[in-house]
């Protein structure tokens, strides 16, 4: 295959060198293909779970004429990704691994830009959570395929699942910028 982004090539490489011990199971996936889906699932956990964060960041620091709304939709991007995130994480338990989950981990290994600290506006923030939630949808778009292309249907499936879930989020997000009225 052709990967989508150079990340991608690092993860198969990362993935096929790993030796780590796989918790017994009696699932019948192959080990190989497992060990590929656990990293990929960890790496998607580390992003999930930083864009989580940034959620609530937004959600305690918006200021402004929209506040009310904005706060509390960057609450529901918050909730509707700890679904996201707990899936995830459980599918790399579930396939022999170990869920990477916590801070430190994320903060080595998530992908997103650093949300930024300065900033009040709902328009800056709707842009900054606006990218972040872009950023994850085309990372985990490229994981879907990942999946199929290593011959697991069920993270693949899990993908899409959150991948439309992430395009909702963001069109909900983003609406706020595509009409001045
Ligand atoms: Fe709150």
């Amino acid at each position: 295959m052709v990967p989508p982004f150079g990340w991608m090539a690092e993860w198969f490489k990362r993935a096929s060198d790993m030796k780590t011990k796989l918790n017994p199971t009696q699932n019948d996936l192959r080990a190989k293909t497992r060990r590929a889906m656990i990293e990929l699932l960890n790496q998607q956990l580390a992003d999930v779970l930083d864009l989580g964060f940034q959620a609530k960041q937004a959600h305690w620091n918006v200021k402004g004429p929209h506040f009310i709304g904005l706060h509390e939709l960057f609450d529901k991007v918050a909730k509707e990704l700890e679904e996201f995130t707990d899936d995830i994480a459980e599918r790399a338990v579930e396939l022999g691994g170990i869920a990477l989950g916590t801070i430190q981990i994320v903060a080595k290994r998530s992908r997103l830009d650093a949300y930024p600290l300065k900033i009040a506006s709902g328009k800056q923030h709707v842009a900054a959570l606006a990218s972040a939630l872009a950023k994850f949808g085309a990372s985990t778009r490229a994981a879907i395929d990942a999946a199929s292309k290593t011959g697991d249907a069920d993270t693949a499936d899990l993908f899409t699942e959150v991948s439309r879930g992430v395009d909702k989020l963001l069109w909900m997000v983003e609406a706020h910028t595509q009409s001045k009225e």
